[in-house]
């Protein structure tokens, strides 16, 4: 039986639509955390592009993509973040971007055609809470997308999330969630989050599987997650704040820090 949940996850992200778009710009790690996400779609995107996101939640990286001009469908499980994501859009002034606000789970994308889109953003995880639906899910990326189309994806890390939370590993077992990278609620029965960690190495196999070409992998984040503390300092100085991303985005990609973050994130191109 697949641990994949659909009805709890959307219940847990029915709840309310504030924090998730509060998240990323909470603490200077999460800015950090934006940065890094956004530079993968400064990077790969360009204006006229058709884009899907996927668990787009109440907007944060949808803003972005229509600052690069992209048109955006964006799509949620949970009709809560979908309307979070309406509401910003027309306050923040990135409607007219938007062609259309879909419920859809990235296990299922029937509500959308073959060939229909350059590239796909799944940020935050929808590939983590569909655990060993991943593959289906990629299968159903890979029919919308036109050929050459790109999925960007960044997925809970298995090794990054040790890392981070290394100060609690006194207090409990991990070998069962290192065997199996997952959180469940089993293993966590107080939280009501289940997802999948992954391994690098486990992500660019099931991108391959499925007819993907890994272009690009990246950390987030790295260097800063283990000096928070510095973090609130650096960020008075705009200076040496941008040189603090400038050095997390090269330190991320780095092939031995690539899952060192909470978060690995992934380019690949429909083969
Ligand atoms: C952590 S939030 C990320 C929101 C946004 N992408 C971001 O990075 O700021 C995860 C989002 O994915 C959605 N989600 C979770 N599982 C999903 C699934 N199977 N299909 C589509 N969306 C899903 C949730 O409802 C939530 O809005």
């Amino acid at each position: 039986m697949s641990k994949y949940k659909a009805d709890e996850i959307e219940a847990f992200y029915s709840k309310d639509a504030a924090p998730e778009w509060r998240r990323m710009v909470k603490t200077p790690e999460e800015e950090v955390k934006l940065q890094v996400h956004n530079h993968y779609l400064q990077s790969y995107l360009n204006p006229g592009m058709d884009v899907l996101e996927v668990g787009a939640g109440p907007g944060r990286f949808t803003q972005t993509l229509h600052e690069l001009g992209c048109r955006i469908l964006v799509s949620d499980i949970s009709m809560v973040q979908l309307a979070a994501n309406r509401e910003n859009a027309k306050n923040l002034g990135f409607y007219e971007s938007v062609t259309d606000w879909v419920k859809a789970d990235v296990t299922n994308l029937k509500s959308f055609s073959s060939d229909s889109f350059n590239a796909i953003v799944a940020y935050g995880g929808p590939l983590s809470y569909v655990f060993d639906q991943a593959e289906r899910s990629l299968l159903e990326c890979h029919r919308v997308l036109r050929s050459g189309g790109l999925v960007i994806a960044s997925v809970m890390s298995l090794w990054g999330t040790l890392h981070r939370f290394f100060h609690n590993i006194s207090s409990r077992d991990f070998s069962e969630l290192i065997k199996t990278g997952d959180v469940t609620p089993e293993t966590e029965p107080y939280t009501g989050h289940y997802f999948h960690m992954y391994r690098a190495e486990e992500l660019r196999c099931v991108l391959e599987a499925t007819g993907f070409e890994v272009i690009g992998m990246s950390a987030s984040n790295s260097l800063s997650s283990i000096h928070i503390d510095t973090l609130e300092n650096i960020r008075q100085d705009p200076e040496k704040w941008r040189e603090l991303i400038g050095m997390e985005i090269e330190a991320c990609a780095s092939p031995g820090l690539v899952e060192s973050g909470t978060h690995i994130i992934v380019v690949a191109r429909k083969r």
